[in-house]
């Protein structure tokens, strides 16, 4: 079992089993059924002191945003607004769920880059906190919609590429999000907003991308946005993007580093006073996650590979399929185990595409047995679909030897319930 993609304290109990946070996962997985995601809740606690202790070691002035796309579920919300974390929703229904979970209005930061006038709607009811502004058209439609005046972010994409896969990376020029540098756009924008009556400018925004490794590509872009300084800059929110480990060689760098990297750049390009923001998702709850799954058929064909199903697959996984996402497993029952047996873990959808793990050694795998595989605990639950009719897993949060379930497993009547 390798640490680094296990939530802290995970071990193997006196029966031999996987156990994390004190909760048995073989047992668990009897009990609720599979597929089901589980988190570790100190795991999450955790990380997010981490975040804002590596701010504090700097500064008071500084926001650390959930990024709720990783993990859009209302305890989980509730679990960061605990921690003192402040949110980035990227739609109606996140913002729905932050409201939802309690979630002071004021620290509620809107993303969005075709925010519907029905969300804006929402959004100016429940006095959320900040708009991040996306394009042109959306600053009309602000002002149309808006029924109140709004502090609001200018979204610049710094035309930095960090290396990751080309489906996550944002901030190219060539992007959907955001108004470029290159080309002037987010110098008009800031003048656009500037002149508007409904709209008070008060920041710039970047992402540049997720499942980063490789820090310095931060700094080029506050550099980059360092060209549209200006008094009315009170706040810089730098997105997300750190990486996890998903594999056992992966080493992402420190959330401190992350941190101090993030703050030195702010503090050499901008001037002092300006509130830093980032809004980690992935990094918050990745490695808290993991997902269980019962071995239902392994199949061998001699001399080409074995197939070994479980009760998932693309429905609650869909990451393998999108970004060719590299995973490893365990069987739960016997984690110590010498893993000797390789395998393909298949799921349980009609495509050929829907593996989850090409070649892992797995420690004797039978039928009925619980498979674990970790680090699936950011936007594996949010990418969830129901392809094939199949319902979507529960998610379960285990603290100190308790779990409990914090979203119910859909049901096949949840699936006829919006037949109209
Ligand atoms: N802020 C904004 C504006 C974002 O668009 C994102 C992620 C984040 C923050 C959080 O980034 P993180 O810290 O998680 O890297 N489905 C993909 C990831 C898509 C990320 C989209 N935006 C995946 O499974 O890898």
């Amino acid at each position: 079992m390798a640490a680094m993609l296990y939530p802290a304290g995970t071990t193997t109990n006196n029966r031999g089993h996987l156990e994390i946070e004190g909760c048995d996962a073989v047992e668990l997985a009897a009990e609720y059924g599979t597929p089901a995601y589980l988190f570790a809740v100190g795991e999450m606690r955790a990380r997010a002191r981490a975040y804002r202790s590596a701010f504090a070691a700097h500064t008071d002035d500084f926001e650390v945003l959930f990024a709720s796309k990783a993990l859009p579920v209302t305890a989980a919300f509730r679990l960061f607004a605990e921690e003192g974390l402040s949110v980035d929703v990227a739609s109606g229904g996140e913002l729905t769920m932050a409201l939802e979970a309690g979630y002071d209005p004021k620290r509620i930061y809107m993303h969005g880059n075709n925010k519907t006038d029905a969300e804006l709607r929402l959004a100016d009811r429940a006095g959320v906190g900040h708009l991040i502004i996306d394009s042109f058209d959306e600053i009309e439609r602000c002002e149309r919609v808006l029924e109140n005046d709004h502090d609001v972010l200018i979204r610049v994409t710094p035309g930095i590429v960090p290396s990751t896969h080309s489906f996550i990376q944002t901030g190219q020029a060539d992007s959907k999000f955001g108004f470029g540098l290159e080309d002037g756009s987010a110098a008009s924008a800031v003048e656009r907003v500037l002149a508007s009556p409904r709209l008070n400018l008060v920041g710039l925004h970047f992402h540049i991308g997720s499942q980063i490794f490789e820090i310095e590509p931060f700094r080029l872009a506050v550099k980059a946005l360092a060209e549209l300084r200006g008094d009315w800059c009170r706040m810089l929110d730098l997105g997300g993007g750190l990486g996890i480990s998903y594999e056992t060689d992966d080493r992402p760098p420190p959330i401190e580093n992350y941190v101090d990297l993030k703050f030195r750049a702010v503090r050499e390009f901008f001037d002092e006073g300006v509130r830093i923001l980032i809004e980690p998702g992935r990094s918050l709850v990745g490695t808290a996650g993991v997902t269980l799954y019962t071995v239902g058929t392994i199949k061998e064909i001699p001399g080409i590979r074995t197939y070994l199903a479980v009760d998932g697959g693309m429905s609650d996984n869909l990451r393998p399929m999108l970004y060719d996402a590299i995973y490893e497993a365990v069987v739960a029952d016997r984690p110590d185990a010498p893993a000797e047996r390789t395998v393909t873990v298949a799921g349980s959808h009609c495509e050929s595409g829907d593996i989850l793990i090409r070649d892992v050694a797995l420690a004797d795998p039978q039928i009925g047995d619980t498979l674990l595989i970790p680090a699936t605990g950011a936007y594996g639950h949010s990418l969830a679909n129901n392809y094939n009719g199949m319902p979507r897993p529960p998610v379960i949060f285990c603290e100190d030897g308790e779990a409990r379930v914090v979203v119910r497993r859909e049901t096949w009547d949840d699936l006829l319930a919006r037949d109209a």
